[in-house]
């Protein structure tokens, strides 16, 4: 029989690209996402990569009640992958109690699920943001964790220590938290990928979006960095791959290959890219020049981060394959499929 996953946050960016995984790798998934920084259409879309239609609930994972309802609907829950979290940085400084009451109380109901319907295990979405400016570059799983600088931050890092301890606590419980770099990109076949309500925060869609002439013109947020060329650079992971890793990340749970029930995983390709060189590369595999100004620094950016990923590598078995080229050329080509069914 298939192992049934519950993927929170399913129809969202990283967990539509990582339900597509598990079902290509022979897992049964549920997704429970109450849609609020998503499009049911998702399902559909899933459904024509993969021939298979995900279950699917759509529900607050704030309310304990409808989490233990949901629990007692699925018994045979084998992992969970929790990405639903609130995830604006800037939003997050101007509404904290909701990012704190979100990100927290969600992942407290999913745990206390886990302790009291026997779900053994479960893969918790980070971030390199627990780094904040690394003193040391590539950066390692056990670099130190600065102060966050803003609430969404500091909501990961209270997951990990949450996690940490829970686990601690509860030895028949395993865990293991990855710390995503840049996600960007889509899959191949360009049904699914980041779909930013309004105007996009993030460098690559705002490209894209500049590249369609939805946005007249991107800012590049400072050339006065201490890097080469003066533009902030990023570790940027194509999301396929870093979906895949979730994939390696249950197989390793179910299989105890952990040593310790919780594990801590950097997930990036090891290479750090600028600002100018992300537009540089999209103009070269697309041909279309992309309408740019150099303006201030953006408040609360760091200069440069990259992941040391020799953990992932090594331990997980695990390594990024797709080029930056293709990974850009597949978020243009995403920008052109939704501009077409959303016009
Ligand atoms: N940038 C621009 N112009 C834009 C948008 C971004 O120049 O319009 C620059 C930023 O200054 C930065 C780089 O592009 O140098 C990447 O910026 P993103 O907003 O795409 O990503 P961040 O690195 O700022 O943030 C990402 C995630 C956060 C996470 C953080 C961890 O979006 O959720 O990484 O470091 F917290």
């Amino acid at each position: 029989m298939k192992k049934l996953i519950l993927v929170t946050g399913g129809t969202g960016y990283i967990g539509s690209h990582t339900v597509v995984e598990l079902i290509e790798n022979g897992y049964d998934v549920v997704i429970v996402d109450n849609l609020s920084n998503s499009r049911i259409e998702v399902l559909d879309w899933i459904e024509q990569i993969t021939g298979v239609r995900p279950k699917f609930e759509n529900f607050n994972l704030c309310d304990t009640s409808l989490v233990e309802n949901f629990c007692r609907k699925y018994p045979k829950l084998e992992a969970i992958i929790h990405f639903a979290a609130l995830k604006a940085v800037g939003e997050s400084v101007e509404i904290p109690i909701e990012y704190y009451f979100n990100n927290i109380t969600s992942l407290l109901n999913l745990l206390s699920a886990m302790r009291d319907f026997n779900i053994p295990n479960i893969v918790f979405s980070s971030s390199c943001t627990v780094y904040g400016e690394p003193d040391k570059l590539p950066v390692t799983e056990d670099a130190q964790v600065k102060k966050a600088t803003s609430p969404y931050g500091n909501t990961k890092q209270i997951s990990e220590e949450i996690l940490e301890d829970t686990l601690k606590a509860y030895s028949k419980l395993k865990a293991i938290s990855l710390r995503y770099f840049n996600p960007i990109g889509a899959h191949k076949s360009a049904l699914i990928g980041e779909l930013p309500l309004g105007v996009p925060l993030n460098l690559v869609p705002f490209v894209t979006q500049t590249a369609g002439g939805i946005r007249q013109e991107l800012k590049v947020f400072g050339d006065d960095y201490n890097t080469p060329d003066g533009s902030g650079i990023r570790d940027y992971i194509n999301v396929v791959d870093l979906a895949k890793a979730h994939v390696v990340a249950i197989e390793r749970l179910i299989q105890h290959k952990n040593l310790t029930n919780y594990e801590v995983f950097n997930l990036g390709t090891g290479k750090g890219t600028s600002v100018l060189e992300i537009i540089k590369t999209f103009e070269k595999v697309t041909g279309i020049s992309v309408n740019y100004k150099i303006v201030t620094r953006r408040a609360g950016d760091i200069e440069k981060v990259w992941a040391d990923t020799k953990k992932a590598n090594e331990v997980l078995g695990w390594k990024a394959s797709l080029s930056l080229e293709d990974t850009l050329l597949s978020a243009w080509n995403w920008e052109k499929h939704i501009r077409s069914i959303f016009k």
